[in-house]
């Protein structure tokens, strides 16, 4: 057996291989199982006992030798061929990405949150109640009897199915509410659309929010519904203002007040918005009518109840300086990228 033309075959075609596949096809034919090299010492008990000392010295460094080159050439080709990847796929992981626009919460939506959040803060849960209503749970249950002529204070969207109309305001939550909830005290808030027949102007919608306010319980006064009114006012307006109760006539309230914050006489807009008084109208109020609590399942000699009702749309018209109130349901970006 020539060992020196063995190991020069081999040699020669490992320098001749120039990827990782021929590299491996190359290890297994020498020193595979069936491979040259592990050939070459098996026929080691074939050589003449003088003679296998040597014979075994030289297969072992001829195998010695190969095995070692042929590792480093494996490590060098997979490192150019990562080089090769790098350079032609290039990624730079470091680059900043594309900007996505990113959406906004619609003020409409920030403004209810944040008069969510301060009536939380005092206790009140959210409870909601349905759009569509009927006549009943709308006006009758609420003091207004058909043909009351306080339901002229609401220009209301009739259905085609008789008595089944759009809410004109959040009230007839408070009936729901104290059915579900009778005989417990309640302490809860009732934000949602409500709509209205009205010609759209500046100045009103036919579709718009309102938070309507409930508690009830065994003593509960004028005087808790003026420190809830007052401390919601000023943690949405300012530590400083000013409130005024006016009063008022609602028929689901008795007595009935309006609510008003004074309005910064440094504002440009403040002659215009409080008409020339500094204050500003932000709610209606009142106790909660015996009637209105006896349809709700309160006995009024046992329980009493303060009510508010109030327009977020509005409020945020004060907030913010908004002059139409169009702008909140027409989907114009401009408008509301401003928030
Ligand atoms: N529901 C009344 C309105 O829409 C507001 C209100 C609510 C007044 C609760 C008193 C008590 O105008």
């Amino acid at each position: 057996m020539d060992l020196a033309a063995l190991e020069q075959r081999a040699r020669e075609e490992l320098d001749g291989c120039t990827d990782e596949a021929g590299l491996r096809a190359w290890y297994s034919k020498y020193f595979g199982r069936q491979g040259e090299v592990q050939q070459a010492l098996g026929r080691l008990k074939d050589v003449p006992p003088a003679e296998r000392p040597v014979y075994g010295k030289e297969v072992n460094r001829i195998k010695e030798t190969l095995t070692r080159d042929y590792e480093a050439k494996l490590a060098h080709v997979k490192e150019l061929a990562l080089t090769r990847s790098l350079a032609h796929d290039a990624l730079d992981v470091t680059l900043p990405g594309r900007p996505v626009p990113r959406g906004r919460l619609h003020v409409a939506t920030r403004v209810m949150r944040e008069i969510r959040a301060i009536f939380a803060d005092m206790g009140f849960q959210v409870y909601r109640s349905r759009e569509v209503e009927d006549d009943l749970t709308n006006f009758e249950l609420l003091n207004m009897p058909p043909h009351h002529p306080a339901r002229d204070m609401w220009d209301t969207f009739h259905t085609t199915t008789p008595g089944v109309i759009l809410r004109t305001h959040t009230s007839p939550g408070q009936i729901h509410v104290m059915r579900e909830l009778c005989p417990e005290p309640i302490r809860v808030i009732l934000p949602g659309m409500c709509y209205r027949y009205e010609a759209i102007t500046q100045r009103s919608e036919i579709q718009f929010e309102q938070v309507e306010g409930l508690c009830v319980g065994q003593s509960v006064t004028m005087a808790d519904l003026k420190g809830t009114i007052v401390a919601f006012a000023r943690r949405l307006f300012g530590q400083g203002r000013q409130v005024r109760f006016r009063s008022s006539y609602f028929p689901f309230t008795e007595p009935s007040i309006e609510v008003d914050i004074d309005w910064p006489q440094e504002d440009p807009n403040a002659d215009r918005l409080t008409k020339g008084t500094g204050w500003l109208e932000i709610m209606g109020a009142g106790m909660v009518h015996p009637v209105v609590l006896r349809n709700g399942g309160y006995d009024p000699d046992r329980f009493s109840g303060f009510a508010f009702g109030m327009g977020p749309q509005r409020i945020t018209m004060l907030k913010y300086a908004i002059d139409d109130i169009r702008q909140f349901w027409g989907n114009d970006l401009q408008f509301l990228e401003q928030f």
